[in-house]
């Protein structure tokens, strides 16, 4: 990782982590284990790539990283990914017991008050967006942009597709528009909803970031599947070995290690073709894409 990435991701992943302590709600009497649940699963030990990646997308266009409504946005998509692990990891979909080093939200609370704490934070990334004082366009522009990357469009047919394929053995097409949807849409979204907060509506300038963060987006998933096969628990905070176990498939139990590691490089080389017309503005976008390919948990 480079030195500019480490400071960028240590001072971003600060400054969300506050925003996200403070867009929790009020405690509502009765309401506490849902809160706590929600807090629980928003807070934890979770790298921040989405929200990091909003703020580099906002860095890219020469935004304003401190104007409300690109926190909205930061705060928006992680609160939209706590609630899509929440949920990936009930006993009826993953039915993992471990997620960020500590145990799963169904497992520290119980299971209807995770299925609510995930509802919960759906609402709360949209409520996020929509309360921020930012001219109405870009606010309808950005809401819409995470609607579409995390309904029956996005990240939740992407889940739909994974759980329809355990047990199967998928063409590489079908594996690809799962990774694309369950992983890659919201973090596409979040590239995009940096980029548009920021006042940015060139189609090419679009186009060019949409290009990149759609070859990130699958990406990440691919070294997803990679480091469930060559990582360890303790150094992941959830169990490896977990595709395997489910009879999921995914890049390495259809291509192999190998070919799964060429293919989330050629990815990255996408993603870094993509931005030519950037300049050193978009310097943290390049060093994210590396590290998403490079990391080890
Ligand atoms: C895990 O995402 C789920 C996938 C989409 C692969 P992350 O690897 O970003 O998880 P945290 O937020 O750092 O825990
Ligand atoms: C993650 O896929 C997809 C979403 C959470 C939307 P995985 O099921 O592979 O993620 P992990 O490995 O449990 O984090
Ligand atoms: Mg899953
Ligand atoms: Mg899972
Ligand atoms: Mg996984």
């Amino acid at each position: 990782m480079t030195p500019e990435l480490k400071q960028f991701i240590t001072t971003y992943s600060r400054r969300v982590n506050q925003l996200l302590e403070r867009a929790l709600p009020a405690r509502i009497p009765g309401g506490e284990r849902l809160l706590d649940a929600m807090s629980y699963s928003l807070l934890g030990a979770g790298k921040r790539v989405r929200p990091i990646l909003v703020y580099a997308s906002a860095e890219a266009v020469n935004g304003d990283m401190q104007a409300a409504l690109v926190d909205a946005c930061a705060c928006a998509v992680e609160c939209m990914h706590a609630y899509s692990l929440i949920h990936d990891d009930l006993p009826a979909m993953d039915d993992d017991d471990l997620r960020r080093g500590e145990p799963t939200c169904h497992i520290a609370f119980d299971e209807a008050t995770a299925i609510l704490a995930g509802d919960a934070l759906q609402c709360l990334a949209f409520e996020t967006l929509l309360n921020v004082d930012a001219p109405a366009s870009q606010v309808v522009a950005v809401a819409r942009e995470l609607g579409r990357a995390s309904g029956a469009t996005g990240m939740v047919v992407g889940q739909a597709i994974d759980l329809g394929a355990v047990d199967t053995s998928p063409s590489m097409d079908l594996l690809e528009q799962m990774h694309v949807h369950k992983t890659g849409a919201l973090i596409e979204a979040a590239v995009i909803m940096g980029a548009v907060a920021s006042g940015i509506e060139e189609r090419k300038t679009l186009r060019a970031l949409r290009t990149f963060a759609k070859a990130v987006g699958l990406s990440f998933q691919v070294q997803d599947d990679i480091l469930d096969v060559t990582s360890d628990t303790a150094s992941l905070g959830k169990r490896t070995g977990a595709d395997q176990e489910r009879n999921k498939p995914t890049y390495v139990s259809l291509l192999g290690l190998d070919e799964a590691k060429r293919k989330a490089q050629q990815l990255h080389e996408e993603a870094i073709d993509a931005l030519a017309g950037f300049g050193s503005k978009a310097g943290i976008l390049r060093d994210l894409s590396a590290y998403i390919v490079q990391r080890s948990a």
